[in-house]
């Protein structure tokens, strides 16, 4: 079984580079994505989370910024099995945090979670874990955790946190990838940031005019996606029948523009 994870998929670029991709790349079973920057460089709507569904997207994840369009909340109080929001939002936040899906004799549980080092206060994401895999532990033949976060520290305490309960841990939200995959001491998969879908020339997919904007003079100012040349950036990892993960690499390839 090889599931594909991409990083942080940012607006249109971010969407046309993925399709264009999977247009050539079909090797692997099962895609999760994350989707929390997809319209517009802010949240996802109807027609976009469509569009990310007949990708062949299985399971998309999200993070801080799929509040951002008022269709986000709707989209995933519509379709939890397919859009998750972090888990560790306060009880009553409308969404999902974490979904178990059937792909080839596999049962796939996807958990999303959130960090609170540089990012809002929201639960416990340690405790959420153990929670949730207390719930699905054995009905979930492999188990992957999407940890959207700022702090590599806390993504990394994290990963050791679940060594060997979950099959990988793989970060995102910084929208830069990391080249620290490995299997860890009981056999997770972890990297610190899977990367982004999106373009190149840019401040994490943003226009880098309006980024330097906001960060040299400290006013806002409405961040455009960036245009140009894209990227498409994850990860792949290959499990074997007990579930164990044998091969892995970081997927992280120039897309031609159009
Ligand atoms: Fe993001
Ligand atoms: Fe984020």
């Amino acid at each position: 079984m090889k599931i594909l994870f991409l990083g942080d998929i940012v607006g249109k670029p971010g969407r046309r580079a993925v399709k264009k991709f999977l247009s050539e790349f079909r090797d692997f079973d099962f895609l999760i994505a994350n989707v929390e920057n997809s319209a517009g460089g802010f949240g996802i709507t109807g027609p976009v989370f469509n569009e990310l569904k007949e990708m062949g997207i299985d399971v998309m994840t999200s993070g801080n910024h799929i509040w951002d369009k008022k269709d986000g909340a709707k989209v995933l109080d519509e379709y939890p099995e397919f859009i998750l929001r972090p888990a560790n939002y306060p009880p009553g936040v409308m969404g999902k945090g974490y979904t178990v899906r059937k792909k080839n004799n596999f049962k796939i549980g996807v958990i999303n979670l959130q960090g609170r080092v540089f990012m809002d206060p929201i639960d416990d994401p340690f405790r959420k874990a153990e929670e949730i895999l207390d719930e699905i532990r054995s009905e979930a033949d492999i188990i992957i955790v999407d940890f959207h976060a700022e702090a590599t520290a806390e993504k990394q305490a994290l990963g050791w946190f679940l060594d060997g309960k979950v099959t990988a841990v793989i970060g995102t939200h910084t929208h830069v990838q990391t080249a620290d995959e490995r299997l860890l001491k009981k056999g997770t998969f972890y990297i610190t940031d899977a990367g982004m879908c999106g373009s190149v020339d840019s401040v994490i997919g943003t226009k880098i005019e309006d980024a330097l904007y906001r960060i040299r003079f400290q006013i806002p100012v409405r961040f455009n996606v960036a245009k140009g040349e894209e990227e498409v950036q994850g990860v792949l990892i290959e499990i074997d029948n007990a579930g164990r993960v044998v091969d892995y690499k970081r997927i992280k390839e120039r897309i031609e523009s159009e």
